[in-house]
């Protein structure tokens, strides 16, 4: 990459705050990098949408964002939308796109008993990609799949400092359970990245002897791994943007500080 594109951005997508947990994983590596956080607020919940309205809405989002920010690469913080638009987001947008897949395949080399939990948004958990993810690494093993949105409003209710989380996660917690063979479970997928954000929560729920895993630092050494080579220099402060009105974004002020973000806007 040229040295005058140093300063292109890593433009990092999600509905809500979800993908700060794979910026979080990505500053870890990537310190220097420019980053963009987008939040499409105005259209949050997706995991409650169909795949027609979550494909046309995350493909025209970023395909406008992309000649708006002109970045270097995309990536979608998101499960839900990476397993249903990831194909037609790269068609649009002529950049390396890094997307979000459940991560079945550590799960699968990690489990004892063979049964897996997966938490994830109704729309990810029905998706044909989630069915070749467990044909291809989990053929062995039982994967429980188990849709969690109050798991959602958790995490963004918790980023923007409102109490009321515990009923939503012993909730998905306990439907996990009940499903048959859920008792055996010892790895559970947060195939929603908003559910890292709930990482001590579930833990306390699900016991010591359940492991949680979440794809956030490998899609951080993938963009490592497409930027390679490439120079990073940030020349103006990161900054987030939200499709909705500014106080989603003002309301999880303290969240996106910490993950170097102070600089908010409207797209
Ligand atoms: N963060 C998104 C995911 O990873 C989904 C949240 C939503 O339902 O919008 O699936």
């Amino acid at each position: 990459m040229k040295e005058s594109s140093a300063s292109a951005p890593i433009l990092l997508f999600d509905s809500g705050v979800g993908g700060l947990t794979v910026l979080a994983a990505l500053r870890r590596v990537l310190p220097d990098a420019p980053v963009i956080y987008a939040a499409d607020f105005a259209g949050l919940p997706y995991g409650e949408k169909s795949e027609a309205e979550i494909a046309a809405r995350v493909a025209g989002l970023l395909g406008r964002m992309g000649e708006r920010y002109q970045p270097r690469l995309a990536c979608i913080a998101c499960n839900t939308a990476s397993t249903i638009a990831l194909g037609m987001v790269r068609e649009v947008l002529e950049i390396p796109i890094v997307g979000t897949v459940p991560a079945i395949k550590p799960a699968a080399a990690m489990t004892k008993t063979g049964v897996i939990g997966l938490l994830g948004t109704a729309a990810t958990i029905r998706q044909g990609y989630v069915d070749r993810l467990e044909a291809a690494f989990a053929a062995d093993k039982t994967l429980l799949r188990q849709a969690a949105p109050g798991l959602v409003e958790a995490a963004e209710a918790k980023l923007a400092g409102r109490a009321g989380v515990g009923e939503a996660v012993a909730e998905a917690v306990a439907t996990l359970r009940a499903q048959p063979g859920g008792d055996r479970i010892d790895t559970v997928v947060l195939a929603c990245t908003h559910f890292p954000l709930l990482r001590e929560e579930l833990a306390a729920a699900f016991g010591p002897g359940v492991a949680l895993v979440d794809g956030a630092e490998g899609i951080a050494r993938r963009i490592v791994s497409l930027t390679g080579g490439q120079a990073f220099a940030r020349r103006a402060p990161n900054f987030a943007v939200t499709t909705g009105p500014i106080d989603t974004l003002e309301q999880r002020a303290d969240a996106l500080r910490q993950v170097g973000i102070e600089d908010l806007r409207v797209f």
